[in-house]
């Protein structure tokens, strides 16, 4: 994958991206008029880089092409929205899932069901429509939302745990802090 053709082929996913960006934006805005406060901290996207996109293929046994990037990869665009509550994450979801227009490619509730390491996240992959001059076209975006809590943890995990090597003994305590963050979380949630 040269540089130039790297560039051609992320542009629609930029575009999806942002259009994306909008819609959570939007309700956002809205969720506030409507209950006084926002639901949403801070938003942070990206889109994948070239190498991210060649070693990911390569891991999972895939060529290294163009064409096994746009058919096995639906992180190309990624947004992880923060959020100060739990109810918050599913509010957005189920306000998402009724439009219309966009559909659902992949879902997995990793808060009604945490990793065995304690992970919590909502991740959604939604195709979303990009209109070319030759036609329309679905482009994945993949959503992560979480609690400021649940990023905290996962930010951190990433840094100390991913490598993978010799980290046994934080494992085994990032396990016990996913439980303290989560019950620290459920009480902050009780003074709603
Ligand atoms: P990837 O190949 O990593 O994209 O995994 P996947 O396609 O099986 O999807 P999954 O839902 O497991 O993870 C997607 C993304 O969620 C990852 O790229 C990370 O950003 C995040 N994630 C998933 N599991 C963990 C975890 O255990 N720790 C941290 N810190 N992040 C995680
Ligand atoms: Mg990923």
């Amino acid at each position: 994958m040269t540089e130039e053709e790297y560039v051609c082929f992320i542009q629609p996913y930029e575009d999806a991206l942002k259009n994306i960006r909008v819609r959570v934006d939007v309700l956002n805005n809205d969720y506030r008029r409507k209950n006084q406060n926002y639901p949403i901290h801070h938003i942070q996207y990206r889109i994948k880089q070239k190498e991210s996109i060649e070693n990911k293929l390569d891991k999972n046994g895939y060529e290294t092409s163009l064409d096994s990037a746009r058919n096995y990869l639906t992180d190309v665009a990624g947004i992880r929205v923060i959020c100060y509550f739990i109810r918050d994450i599913y509010a957005i979801v189920s306000l998402l899932k009724t439009q219309s227009d966009i559909v659902i490619i992949k879902e997995s509730d990793y808060i009604a069901n945490p990793k065995s390491n304690g992970y919590r996240s909502f991740h959604i992959v939604f195709g979303v429509p990009v209109y070319h001059t030759d036609g329309m076209e679905y482009y994945p975006v993949e959503i992560q939302l979480r609690t400021m809590s649940m990023d905290l943890w996962a930010s951190m995990e990433h840094r100390i745990c991913y490598k993978g090597e010799e980290k046994e003994q934080a494992v085994e305590e990032f396990k016990k802090y996913a439980i303290a963050l989560r019950q620290m979380e459920d009480e902050m949630e009780e003074f709603l």
